[in-house]
Order: C-alpha cells, then sequence, then structure tokens
C-alpha cells in the first residue's frame, strides 16, 4: 500500500494519539477509510474496540506508563508502527502574566512532551525495521506568536526544532519527520480551549484578552474543514518523500506566514496587532 524507498508495505501500521476529537479524528477517520491498520489513542477511549478510527486504546500522553501500555497493546494488536500522527494538543488562553505556572506546564506536558513521549516509544520500533514516518503536530503558531496564547504559542515553536532535530538523528534509519502546520480548522471543541483560571474582569488585559480571543474563535468557527486534512495526509502518505514541513491553512494565513519570514519583526507585530485589535486604547498599551 505504502511505497518507501525500500519496500512495499501490504499493511500499513498507524499509531495516531488524540484521535477522538477535531482534526485527530478526523485524520485517523481518513487513513482508517484508506484501508490502513489504525490504532487511535486518547483519554477519553475507555477500551479497545474496533471502531470508524481503528482499534481505540485510552491514551494520556502526560503519563509515561499510560504511553508505555498503549505502545505494548498497540503492538500486540498490529506489530511495529509505520506511521506514527502526534494530534492530541490542549491551548489555555490567557496573558502570560496571569497564567498559573500549572497552566503553562500543563500545555508543554501534553503539546511538546507528550510527542517527545510518544516518539520515544515508537522510534525505536521503527528503527529496527528500517523505515517509519513520524508526523508531528504544529499549528501556525509554531511559526509566529498570537498574544494570548502564549504557552501554546511556546510549545508549538518547541515542536518545530524538535522536528527538525528529530528529522536530521533519524533519516539515516530510513525515517521521515514530517511537522504539520495547520491554520484554523472547525474542531468544534471549545472544551480543549480553557481559558486561564486566575483571569478576572477586573484584569488589565481582560477586554484586549476578549477581543483577540473573539476573533480567534470566530476564525476557528468560520475556519477549514478537518476532513480535508485528514485526506490530505493519508495523500501525503502514499509519496514518496515527505517534506519537512506543510503548512495546510487558508491563503491569508500562509500569507502570514510568509510576510512574518519577509517584515521585521516589529512592522509584522503592527500588522497582528490590527488585525486582532490587540492594542486599543482600553488595553492599556496606547503607545507602542
Ligand atoms: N483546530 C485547529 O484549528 C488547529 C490549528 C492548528 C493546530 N492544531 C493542532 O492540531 C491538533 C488537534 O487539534 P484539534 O483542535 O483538532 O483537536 P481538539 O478537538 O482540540 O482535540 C484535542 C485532542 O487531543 C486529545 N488530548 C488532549 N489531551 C490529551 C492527553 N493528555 N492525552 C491524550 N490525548 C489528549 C483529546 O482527547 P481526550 O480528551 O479524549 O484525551 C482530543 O482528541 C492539536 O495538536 C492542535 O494544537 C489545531
Amino acid at each position: 500500500m505504502l511505497a518507501f524507498n525500500h519496500c512495499a508495505i501490504d499493511r500499513t501500521v498507524v499509531w495516531i494519539s488524540g484521535a477522538s476529537s477535531g482534526l485527530g479524528l478526523a485524520t485517523a477517520k481518513a487513513f482508517r477509510k484508506a484501508g490502513y491498520a489504525v490504532v487511535s489513542g486518547a483519554r477519553s477511549f475507555t477500551e479497545c474496540a474496533d471502531t470508524d478510527v481503528g482499534y481505540t486504546l485510552p491514551l494520556d500522553v502526560t503519563d509515561d506508563n499510560s504511553v508505555s501500555a498503549f505502545a505494548q497493546r498497540a503492538l500486540s494488536l498490529y506489530g511495529a508502527p509505520h506511521i506514527l500522527v502526534l494530534c492530541a494538543g490542549i491551548l489555555v488562553l490567557g496573558p502570560f502574566e496571569e497564567y498559573t505556572m500549572d497552566e503553562v506546564k500543563r500545555v508543554m506536558d501534553t503539546n511538546y512532551f507528550g510527542q517527545v513521549r510518544m516518539v520515544q516509544a515508537a522510534l525505536p520500533h521503527m528503527r529496527k525495521q528500517g523505515f517509519g514516518r513520524i508526523v508531528l503536530f504544529s499549528s501556525i503558531n509554531g511559526l509566529l506568536g498570537i498574544g494570548f496564547q502564549g504557552a501554546y504559542t511556546a510549545s508549538k515553536h518547541a515542536i518545530e526544532g524538535f522536528g527538525e532535530a528529530l528529522s536530521m538523528e533519524t533519516r539515516p534509519f530510513g525515517i521521515e519527520v514530517m511537522c504539520v502546520e495547520p491554520g484554523d480548522h472547525r474542531s468544534g471543541s471549545r472544551k480543549y480551549r480553557a481559558k486561564g483560571g486566575a483571569l478576572r474582569e477586573t484584569s488589565p488585559y481582560y477586554r484586549a484578552f476578549s477581543r483577540v480571543t473573539g476573533i480567534i474563535a470566530h476564525d476557528e468557527e468560520h475556519g477549514s474543514d478537518p476532513d480535508r486534512l485528514g485526506q490530505r495526509l493519508v495523500k501525503m502518505m502514499q509519496k514518496k518523500r515527505l517534506p519537512l514541513r506543510v503548512c495546510i491553512a487558508s491563503a491569508d494565513q500562509r500569507l502570514a506566514v510568509w510576510l512574518h519570514r519577509l517584515l521585521p519583526g516589529r512592522l509584522f507585530e503592527r500588522i497582528l496587532a490590527m488585525y486582532y485589535k490587540a492594542w486599543k486604547k482600553d488595553s492599556g498599551n496606547k503607545k507602542r
């Protein structure tokens, strides 16, 4: 089914984290529909069942034991993974000054350390078989920072660096690493977009926070179709080579990424702040 460099595999095995919702769910369904042997993990999967996202197994990517148990059970189902897709992620919205350290750590533990744990569980098997494809879920926020998504932005920037380093290390073993950078998609799962617990209406950031996060929510509600992203990833896996990065976003979001690369940092910051109405007078930032 999948033509890797040196061998053709009849039954390509895919492990996917965060497959109970949003892009992970859409991606798992797309792989399953295309005939791959899929093992899907998420905290809300309580038992091993054969579903439209493949076999579901409980998985908490922040817990070493849970990751190890997932890997053991997934290995016993289909053997070593050929493709690892790491979608599990959370977002805590808030100003840095008012995040609790627990919130910052929770985001990092899920979005960055969670992907590292999963890679460590799958990599020895991929290396032994001499091939594998690792798909790390970054974001547009892995390329540029957006206020009030600071913890998330930091975690996704970590994924970008992790992906580059991992790719260099594992390429000699026939393993390809790709960072996926989605723009806004309609995931419909507000429960994963928590507001920082300490943020109050009396906060000096509150008005700017409300405006910026209102625009973020609007953009996500009117974002791209998760199923199309899933289908695109399946198609990419049928290609001989993977790019190091793929940005799957609307034209204006890809333009923003391009401008971020080209423009002086302060100029880009000003444009972004205008878009998000982040520096209106009442935000307490009269002059910049
Ligand atoms: N949607 C977008 O517009 C967008 C844009 C850019 C990047 N992304 C990235 O794409 C990925 C998916 O985002 P999404 O918005 O589509 O998904 P989502 O609907 O927010 O769902 C998040 C998924 O992560 C799982 N998850 C959360 N914490 C977990 C943990 N500790 N262990 C295991 N699974 C965990 C959840 O399942 P359980 O609660 O069942 O564990 C759920 O399946 C994320 O990495 C996100 O950062 C999304």
